[in-house]
């Protein structure tokens, strides 16, 4: 039976504000149906779960790789299947290592540190102009090995690349002007070369350094990560962070929870992730008929996966709508599955560890500045706010 399609709009603004009515619409409907032709919207855990370990049959670029005209770079590594994605992923994960994150901790908590003894000198902010958002950025210009001199400009590039993630699934993230692109292609071009001839302990030293049976990244392969490690880490850390302080505020209770025992700020920004997921779907293609939840759906249909659906699917987690900073398990879903795993996910739980730690320690009785609605990210693949103003006392 094909359910009626109800009234799903992920681009109104109430969507934006509070898109969690639509997900138990949807859920209401079944965990996995028809929006339009071919494009299926899954809700349910379990069947995200399926297709997403499914790399076989369910793809991230659709096939693309075929149908993509020669003069046109291939696609990055969010939009690449195997082998091309495992080659990929291989290389960058040589030169982003676990031990590369963990040796990040003290200059993250420095970074975080001075963010938030500014904050403290004075009484109101705005949470995303003063930590959540420049944060990230430092983060990651200091481990791709931006010298701060430079740090303004990149910034900028960051934003204008950021800024150019749409509301769709069909385009690839990032579309940069050209100019931007021409200007970040020249600087990184002198980067790279600079790192081959003399190479340090940055990010980029390890990506032209890596490779596998002797084949390297190429150029316009190294260029691509950059842009990728921008969008993808950016505004989806800024989001969590700015996330992670709207919904204490919102749950004094859980606030403190934390505050009696600070061992719970792991499993607080779990809960954050799960409840207030900053990435809220993503998408793939069948490349060949499959059946999920017992509906056919036939090759070259999409499936949009809405991530923070299944992290609210009460299936999967009970009383989903509790916001629980010790929940236990808390298997969410926020950052996806399989072989895309967020190749980010240790650095952006770490940035948000300490971010929050410092915040806590240095910003008492924070509240909001203000009751009305707060500027959403314009997308609903996104979920986070663009401000944040808060008043609060120093410490
Ligand atoms: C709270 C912060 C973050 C969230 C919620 C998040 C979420 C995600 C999700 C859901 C995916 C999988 C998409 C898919 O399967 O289609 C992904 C992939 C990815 N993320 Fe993150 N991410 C975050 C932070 C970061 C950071 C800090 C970085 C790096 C600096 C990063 C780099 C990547 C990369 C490179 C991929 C592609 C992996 C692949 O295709 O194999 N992410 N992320």
């Amino acid at each position: 039976m094909t359910a009626p399609a109800p009234a799903f709009n992920p681009g109104s603004p109430e969507f934006l504000e509070d898109p969690y009515p639509f997900y138990k619409m949807g859920q209401a409907i079944g965990p996995i149906w028809v929006e339009q032709p071919g494009i299926w919207l899954a809700f349910g855990y379990d069947e995200i779960t399926a297709i997403l370990k499914d790399h076989a049959t369910w793809s991230s670029g659709g096939g693309a790789m075929d149908a993509i005209p020669e003069d046109a770079p291939p696609p990055g590594m969010l939009f690449s299947d195997p082998p091309r994605h495992t080659r990929l992923r291989s290389l960058v994960s040589q030169a982003f290592t676990p031990r590369m994150i963990e040796q990040l901790e003290p200059r993250i908590a420095a970074i975080a540190d001075e963010l938030v003894s500014a904050m403290a000198q004075k009484s109101a902010c705005d949470l995303v102009e003063e930590l959540a958002y420049p944060l990230p950025v430092i983060v990651i210009a200091e481990i791709l090995g931006v010298p701060a001199e430079d740090r303004a400009m990149f910034k900028k590039w960051s934003d204008e690349v950021v800024s150019t993630l749409g509301g769709g699934f069909d385009g690839q993230a990032g579309q940069v002007p050209d100019a931007t692109f021409e200007a970040m292609r020249e600087y990184f071009t002198r980067m790279a070369d600079a790192r081959r001839a003399e190479p340090r302990a940055d990010l980029i030293s390890g990506l032209v350094r890596a490779e596998i049976d002797g084949a390297r990244l190429s150029f316009d392969e190294l260029l691509q990560m950059l842009v990728l490690l921008l969008v993808a880490g950016n505004e989806t850390t800024t989001n969590l962070i700015g996330n992670a302080v709207l919904a204490l505020m919102e749950h004094p209770d859980q606030l403190h929870r934390i505050y009696n025992d600070p061992s719970l700020l792991p499993s607080a920004i779990e809960e954050v992730l799960r409840f207030s997921s900053p990435v809220q779907a993503t998408a793939r293609v069948a490349m060949r008929d499959t059946e999920v939840s017992g509906r056919t759906v036939r090759a070259g249909q999409q499936a949009v996966t809405w991530l923070a659906a299944a992290n609210r699917d009460a299936r999967a987690f009970p009383d989903p709508d509790t916001f629980d900073v010790g929940r236990a398990p808390n298997r969410h879903l926020a950052f996806g599955l399989g072989i895309h795993f967020c190749l980010g996910a240790p650095l952006a739980r770490m940035e948000a560890r300490i971010a929050l730690g410092a915040f806590l320690a240095h910003i008492q009785r924070f509240r909001r500045a203000d009751d009305g609605p707060l500027p959403r990210v314009p997308t609903f693949i996104m979920r986070g706010v663009r401000s944040l103003p808060i008043t609060y006392r120093g410490r």
